[in-house]
């Protein structure tokens, strides 16, 4: 019996299995419910009592000497096979988030705080006709006044459609369809023909609000004002309010903050006045309203608007109007929540 084994050891001990046919027809011999290793268990019965432990241990032997060498054939087939290119073990590449527009971030803020006192917003066309842009804005045809505005006109044949110079024109359309009280604000593009430099652009952002109720007073104008300057520019920040003029309110003012730079000292971002402009507003003309359907003797309101790139480079500090449109990421980065 011994001897047996030790014959199909020196057998195996040649063998150089190659690939899994070989593998297979090896295991089918040796290990096979017919192999070698089957019949050499079937003789183990036969050995003597006392010669079973060493033969045992010798046959078990065997068995593993086979198994191993089944193993190793396996091993040696997958290193063969082509490595995948895919580690999928590897972290993943994580994407970068962009970061908001600098003008976004200053819309989103000055709506927000609109909107805890009440207001709305609205958005209408960047194509407008006359009557929203101008005519219903107590703009007279031939007023002077169109000339402050430096227009685009598309098509005067048609309606007077030009690119609108402000969202008094939203405010228009709100007031043509809503019933008071109406409490709005219109963010949105504008534009205006005039060379660009450092201080002007042919577009800009402008966000305009809107007021309109009974008895509502340039107190409330006011008021209002103060509330927002305090809430984005700090509660230490002024307000001061100059008059002035436009077609569609009266009176009118424009205003200003106190510089917050110099804390109203003077500076050169104040141009050491003290005082940043930062807003035209006033009480809605009784003819505004009658012509967009509101009863001016029942009904009174104001309106204002700011340039959100005026706002946005007080806030940032920025001092050239181009950079906000030419997609520079190096200036856009720079800009978070
Ligand atoms: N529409 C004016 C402008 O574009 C701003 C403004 C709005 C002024 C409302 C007064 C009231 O310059």
């Amino acid at each position: 019996m011994r001897e047996r084994i030790e014959q199909v050891q020196r057998e195996i001990s040649g063998i150089v299995i190659t690939d899994n046919t070989e593998a297979e027809s090896f295991r089918i011999k040796y290990l096979g419910a017919k192999g070698v290793l089957k019949s050499l268990y079937q003789d183990f019965k036969t050995v003597p009592n006392e010669e079973k432990k060493v033969i045992g241990q010798h046959l078990n032997e065997l068995k593993q000497q086979l198994e191993n060498l089944i193993e190793a054939a396996k091993l040696n087939e997958q290193a063969k096979q082509p490595k995948s290119l895919l580690d999928l073990t590897r972290p993943g590449r994580s994407t970068s988030l962009g970061s908001l527009h600098p003008l976004t971030l200053v819309r989103n803020e000055i709506t927000s705080i609109f909107s805890t006192i009440g207001f709305s917003v609205s958005e209408g066309p960047e194509i407008e006709d006359d009557w929203h842009n101008f005519s219903a804005l107590n703009f007279p045809p031939d007023h002077p006044a169109r000339d402050m505005q430096d227009t685009f006109f598309i098509d005067s044949s048609i309606d007077g459609l030009s690119l609108r110079t402000h969202t008094s024109s939203v405010q228009v359309r709100v007031m043509e369809t809503q019933k008071p009280p109406i409490r709005t604000i219109s963010p949105g593009r504008v534009y205006r023909n005039e060379a660009i430099s450092a201080r002007a652009h042919c577009f800009f952002h402008q966000i305009e609000g809107l007021y309109i109720d009974k008895n509502v007073s340039f107190a409330d104008l006011k008021q209002t004002i103060d509330f927002f300057a305090k809430s984005f520019f700090g509660s230490s920040a002024k307000i001061r309010l100059r008059p002035s003029y436009f077609p569609f309110t009266e009176p009118s003012a424009e205003v200003d903050v106190s510089c917050s730079l110099c804390q109203g000292d003077g500076c050169n971002v104040c141009k050491y006045t003290g005082w940043l402009e930062i807003l035209g507003c006033g009480m809605v003309d009784p003819n505004v309203l009658d012509a967009c359907g509101i009863d001016s003797k029942e009904y009174s309101g104001f309106a204002f608007g700011m340039g959100v790139e005026r706002i946005a480079q007080l806030k940032y500090r920025v001092n050239d109007l181009r950079l906000y449109s030419e997609n520079d990421v190096r200036f856009l980065t720079q800009f978070h929540f």
